[in-house]
């Protein structure tokens, strides 16, 4: 076993490497506490490794992202997401009689049960998709108790891949003031998601074809991404033991922010104001560049890939095709490309890496699919759940598990006396 040998004080610690499948190195410091008395501090954590997993693999320098081994460039043209899913949570392919099983228990469970419905009530119309979301699943772990349970686990994984989509599509119909529509057992599970959304009781809705196989691309693109700041969430609750449908709220909610997965709504209306201010797109990129005026171009950069982001080379090539085939032509598409070839060109990009993520161009195919901005988050988080139940399940049954608690360095005051208060 290699080992790494540190230096502190004139005195030399060696402590064991760990080398993944792919060669990835990372020095093992879960005893160096114990040894030292110190702990290594990591803003970020942009250098920890939090755990060891073998769900998803990316090489941010290469643009590269696998999912058990499989690249995601051949999951999205030969797979569906729910072969993914599988994949993600089972840890393989699926057979065929799999698939049948797996197919047939998500489509008998995704009704919730109608007193749920009373929940949706509750929220102003105004309330925040994501928010409803998070809400309505955590309320899953009073309708299943057991899911405290390991012998319920599967019941409870599929009812929440099930329900997922249900819930999703209810939080929109009560934003817009329409009647729910219900599950339909004869539909895919894409297709069923877009009925529910966008068919209204008064007349019939065939979702078109174009619509399926675009969310189906967009869901297999966004189903698992690592150790990111959602699904080190999840895996946070998990250790707890706190039950799958706590964790996954958990998760929701932290998917919900500007620089995560809010980032995709972000993006239309950083596009749009670029299309109001006369599609001077040259002065966004300026502000960009400039540190003083706290604005970035959403979409662009990540904490890993420091060279395209393989989803967003897939998605662009998407965007004009889905766009081509429902005859729409949406001027915030040209100001995206544009603002994408300036960047890539401009010396403060280049020198920083910043390419454009997956977020970059999902919401303009979102917008010409007709989901409403609000709703973005909410489709990257369907997507995301088959990665955060898997992601959940590894922590669970990691040889060793243990509860997640980092450490921290005080930078407080020290002791001090108690002051009355009239004193103060
Ligand atoms: N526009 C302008 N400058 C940027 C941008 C940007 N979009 N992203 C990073 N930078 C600069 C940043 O100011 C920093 O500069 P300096 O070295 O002078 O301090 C440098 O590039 C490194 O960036 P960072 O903020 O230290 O990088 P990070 O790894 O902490 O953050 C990020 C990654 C994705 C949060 C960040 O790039 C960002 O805020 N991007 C915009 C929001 C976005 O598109 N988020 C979606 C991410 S992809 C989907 C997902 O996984 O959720």
């Amino acid at each position: 076993m290699k080992t790494s040998k540190v230096n502190i004080d004139g005195k030399e610690f060696e402590f064991p490497m760990v080398v993944g499948s792919e060669g990835e190195v990372g020095i093992d410091i879960s005893k160096l506490r114990g040894q030292l008395g110190i702990i290594t501090l990591d803003n970020g954590y942009g250098n920890t490794g939090s755990c060891q997993s073998s769900i998803t693999f990316i090489d941010g320098e290469k643009g590269i992202l696998r999912y058990r081994g499989y690249s995601i460039e051949e999951l999205a043209v030969k797979s569906n997401f729910i072969e993914v899913s599988y994949l993600l949570i089972f840890g393989h392919l699926p057979g065929r009689k799999e698939f049948e099983v797996f197919m047939h228990d998500l489509t008998h469970h995704s009704l919730i049960h109608e007193d749920m419905k009373k929940f949706y009530e509750g929220f102003p119309p105004s309330a925040h998709p994501m928010t409803v979301l998070s809400s309505m699943v955590n309320s899953l772990s009073a309708y299943y108790p057991e899911a405290e349970y390991k012998d319920d686990e599967y019941l409870n994984i599929i009812r929440l891949l099930a329900k997922l989509k249900t819930i999703a599509a209810f939080s929109y119909k009560k934003s817009i003031g329409q009647a729910y529509v219900y599950p339909q057992n004869r539909l895919s599970y894409c297709a069923d998601m877009l009925n529910m959304m966008f068919a209204v009781q008064s007349t019939p809705y065939e979702v078109p074809k174009v619509l399926e196989d675009a969310l189906d691309l967009l869901l297999i693109l966004h189903a698992d991404h690592e150790q990111n700041c959602s699904t080190s969430t999840v895996r946070m609750v998990g250790s707890s033991e706190a039950n799958l449908f706590a964790s996954i709220a958990a998760g929701i909610n932290a998917l919900s922010g500007a620089l995560h997965g809010g980032a995709n709504q972000r993006v239309i209306q950083m596009l749009k104001m670029i299309q109001n201010d006369g599609n001077n797109y040259k002065k966004y990129i300026d502000m960009a560049k400039d540190k003083d005026s706290k604005f970035k171009l959403m979409g662009f950069g990540h904490r890993v890939y420091k060279n395209f982001d393989p989803r967003a080379k897939i998605l662009k090539a998407s965007t004009d095709k889905v766009l081509s085939e429902l005859g729409i032509k949406d001027p915030l598409l040209d100001i995206a490309k544009k603002l994408e070839e300036v960047a890539l060109k401009d010396e403060f990009f280049i020198e920083k890496k910043l390419y454009p993520n997956v977020d970059f161009y999902s919401g303009i195919i979102y917008r010409a699919m007709g989901i409403p901005t609000n709703m973005f988050t909410v489709m990257f988080a369907l997507g995301r759940l088959p990665g955060w139940i898997a992601q959940w399940k590894e922590t669970r049954e990691a040889p060793g598990a243990r509860i997640y608690r980092p450490r921290q360095i005080y930078t407080g005051e020290n002791l001090r006396p108690y002051v009355p208060l009239e004193k103060r």
